[in-house]
């Protein structure tokens, strides 16, 4: 069966949406573009304040505060480089100040720099461990920190706070020529359930969401030809690309007392990439 280009329509919009995060308060790291734009937006439209962090695109962080209260919820945009801990320390400072409480962290912000394991240098793989690993670790700190001291206010929510990692299909794919980036989500996997594990009893919600491929700018080589797009499909049973909004409406129901009883797991939103699709057709 031929398949469309660029991509199947994508799914209607949200439906109309229920105020699941009323009251709340949550920080998007990496929320300028890609998945992280679309996990403010649609927290935003749930009725949450969002904190929209951001490295090096202020006009873009802007723009997605902008949409944030176009939806009635109030935002804020904050530079901050999530693998550094004093600017990590200082963006949930801000958050503090602006909006009183954190009640979801949303550690999103993640970079894939791609080499041959030959070839990739130091700095690509430190920089890929700094971001995507190092990065939530430092936020996950500072939220529980804040979560213990807050503890549960029953107005808002059954839970002292919640964490959401956005981490990768490749949490169990391995991916050859991307060493760095499928290490650096393994490795981010362990992090959550032994966070998980470790602040359960406090009321601390932690859980992971793996994107498969989705429209976004991290990998626009992967969809923005006929060939490319081809081969891609041959990865996913549901023959189509994801868009980054079906990762926000999966965040707004991780996020909101719906889940209350979902801990320590990765949700996987991937159209059936982790089903060894190899294995379609025989095995
Ligand atoms: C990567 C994308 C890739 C997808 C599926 C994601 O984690 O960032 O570049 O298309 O996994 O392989």
């Amino acid at each position: 069966m031929p398949t469309p280009f660029p991509w199947p329509e994508p799914p209607p919009p949200s439906c109309p949406v229920l105020k699941l995060l009323q009251g709340q308060t949550a920080i998007v790291t990496g929320a300028s573009s890609g998945i992280g734009r679309a996990i403010a937006i649609a927290l935003g439209h749930a009725g949450a304040n969002v904190v929209v962090n951001f490295f090096g695109q202020p006009d873009k962080a802007l723009e997605v505060a902008e949409e944030v209260r176009r939806c009635g919820s109030r935002a804020m945009a904050v530079a901050a480089d999530v693998s550094d801990p004093r600017q990590v320390r200082i963006l949930f400072e801000r958050t503090v100040d602006e909006f009183g409480r954190l009640d979801i962290l949303v550690n999103n912000a993640g970079i894939q720099l791609d080499a041959a394991v030959e070839d990739l240098t130091f700095e690509q793989w430190q920089r890929v461990m700094d971001v995507n690993l190092t990065g939530p670790f430092l936020c996950c700190q500072e939220a529980v920190r804040l979560f213990n001291k807050q503890g549960i206010d029953p107005a808002r929510s059954c839970a002292a706070g919640k964490i959401i990692c956005i981490s990768s299909v490749h949490e169990v794919i391995p991916w050859a020529g991307h060493v760095n980036y499928a290490a650096s989500k393994g490795g981010l996997m362990l992090l959550m359930k032994s966070l998980a594990q470790e602040v359960a009893p406090r009321r601390i919600r932690v859980n992971s969401i793996a994107p498969g491929a989705i429209r976004t700018p991290i990998n626009t080589a992967a969809w923005s030809t006929r060939e490319a797009y081809d081969a891609l499909l041959t990865l996913i049973p549901q023959k189509r690309i994801g868009e980054a909004e079906e990762i926000g409406r999966a965040a707004v129901w991780l996020a909101s007392d719906q889940s209350d009883y979902v801990h320590g797991i990765t949700l996987f939103v991937d159209g059936g990439m982790t089903l060894y699709p190899g294995f379609e057709t025989g095995g």
